[in-house]
C-alpha cells in the first residue's frame, strides 16, 4: 500500500531531476554549439560609396578608407590623379599603406611593394592589389568596385 503512495511522487522527483539534467546540458551546448556554427553574416554588396572628402587630401598622400566593410587605400597622386585598391595585401591579408617618398604602397608585414598601378614591385605578395575606379563629384571622392 505504502509502495503506491511513493510511486507518484518519485516518478515526479525523477521528471524534474531529468528536466533540470536535460535543460543544464541544453544550456551549456547551444553556446557551444553557436560559436561552432555561426549565422552567417550577410555582407552588404557595395558597389559604389562616397569615401572622402576632396580637401581631406594633400597632393601625394593616401590612407585607408572604408568601402562598405573593406579597407580601401585612397591616395591622391596628383591634383586630378586618384587610384584606389584593396586595402589588403594579397599575401597574407596584412593592411598596406602609401608610402609619399617612394611613391609606392608598402605593406610592413613582410616588405612587399606595390607601384601606383598595385602591381607587386618586390616582396612576397602573390598577386596585385584589387584596383577600383575613382570618380570626383563636387567635393566628394567615390570609389567604384570592379571598374578600376
Ligand atoms: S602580408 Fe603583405 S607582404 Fe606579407
Amino acid at each position: 500500500m505504502q509502495a503506491e503512495t511513493k510511486t507518484p511522487r518519485r516518478g515526479l522527483v525523477r521528471w524534474l531531476l531529468g528536466g533540470g539534467l536535460t535543460a543544464s546540458v541544453a544550456s551549456f551546448l547551444y553556446p557551444v554549439i553557436r560559436f561552432m556554427n555561426p549565422p552567417e553574416v550577410s555582407e552588404a554588396a557595395v558597389n559604389e560609396a562616397s569615401v572622402a572628402k576632396v580637401q581631406d587630401f594633400t597632393l601625394n598622400s593616401g590612407k585607408i578608407v572604408k568601402f562598405g566593410s573593406r579597407p580601401v587605400l585612397l591616395i591622391r597622386a596628383g591634383e586630378s590623379d586618384w587610384r584606389a585598391f584593396s586595402g589588403t595585401c594579397t599575401h597574407l591579408d596584412c593592411t598596406v599603406q602609401y608610402q609619399t617618398a617612394s611613391h609606392q604602397i608598402w605593406c610592413a608585414c613582410h616588405n612587399g611593394f606595390y607601384d601606383l598601378n598595385g602591381r607587386v614591385v618586390s616582396g612576397p605578395p602573390p598577386r596585385p592589389l584589387e584596383e577600383y575606379a575613382v570618380h570626383i563629384r563636387g567635393d566628394e571622392v567615390i570609389v567604384t568596385r570592379g571598374a578600376g
